[in-house]
């Protein structure tokens, strides 16, 4: 069997299509545009790329975005000052504060310090316990991203077993929750995992994000399983590749995401969607 391509790249454009869409029909009615502001501390260079993308997502729907490029020795005070100000001013939606940031700066404490309506990572406590209680709210974007190509892809969850190899906070533990709250058996595997295999053997759904290759074997996925790679990993030879060993879990799968083309555009999608909802409710 060869598994049919979940295509994240065409899904998120239809997505940013929908979104460029809503944003013109605001414009044509004379009102305020959604905007989105980046917070960077410091000059990691894949950092400095995926704020680079958030800004070019909005250009491309037409929302408006403002990027804050802190220096490294940024004081968490300084930083909490700068929170404060994006939570005060009414032309910004949403706030993200591009993780990791330096050692010197509590995360907890910065993504507790944004708005829970401007959280368009859907990072902050409150918006974390909603999610988990089924109430609306901004959801994690990857995860969130996941169950949207899911959806598309036709799958269904009830009576199927998920297994998400990885609990970060970003990844696992929100997509566990959704696969959760959509119906599926939920099995969260991680470092502490002892023996992984029969977890990945039995899912009908898997979702691998480890941010390692080679721990999960793709012969052990189960064939015609639904599986998603969020992992991105440079080779040597530059080229860009998943969690998973994309040949042989092709032919064991019945549905897969590339990578690159599968999550990546996909999470970045969900960041504009999340910025839309966020200016929604606050319009209300
Ligand atoms: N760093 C890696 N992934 C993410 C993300 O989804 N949001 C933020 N703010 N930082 C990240």
């Amino acid at each position: 069997m060869t598994a049919a391509l979940i295509d994240g790249k065409a899904e998120a454009g239809l997505l940013l299509d929908e979104i460029t869409h809503a944003v013109e029909n605001l414009r044509a009615k004379g009102q305020r545009i959604p905007g989105l502001a980046v917070i960077l501390v410091g000059e990691d260079p894949a950092s400095q790329i995926y704020v680079r993308k958030k800004r070019e997502d909005c250009a491309q729907v037409g929302f408006t975005s403002q990027a804050h490029l802190l220096s490294a020795q940024t004081t968490q005070h300084e930083l909490l000052d700068l929170i404060d100000r994006l939570n005060a001013d009414d032309t910004v939606d949403g706030i993200l504060v591009q993780l990791p940031v330096p050692q010197h700066i509590d995360t907890e404490t910065v993504i507790e310090r944004i708005s829970p309506t401007k959280d368009v990572d859907g990072f902050h406590p409150y918006n974390v316990g909603r999610l988990s209680l089924r109430l609306p709210t901004l959801r994690p974007c990857t995860p969130y991203g996941i169950i949207h190509l899911l959806d598309r892809a036709g799958e269904t969850y009830k009576g199927r077993h998920a297994t998400v190899v990885g609990a970060s906070n970003i990844v696992g533990r929100p997509m566990a929750l959704e696969l959760l709250l959509a119906g599926a058996t939920v099995t969260i595997c991680h470092r502490f995992t002892r023996n992984l295999r029969p977890y990945v053997e039995s899912a009908d759904i898997l979702v691998v994000g480890v941010g390692k290759r080679g721990i999960v074997n793709s012969d052990w996925i189960k064939p015609g399983a639904t599986v998603i790679d969020v992992g991105m990993h440079r080779d040597k030879s530059g080229r860009v590749t998943g969690d998973l060993e994309f040949a042989t879990a092709r032919e064991r799968a019945g549905k897969i995401t590339p990578v690159p083309g599968g999550v990546g555009p996909m999470t970045r999608a969900m960041l504009l969607q999340n910025t839309l909802s966020a200016y929604t409710r606050r319009q209300r």
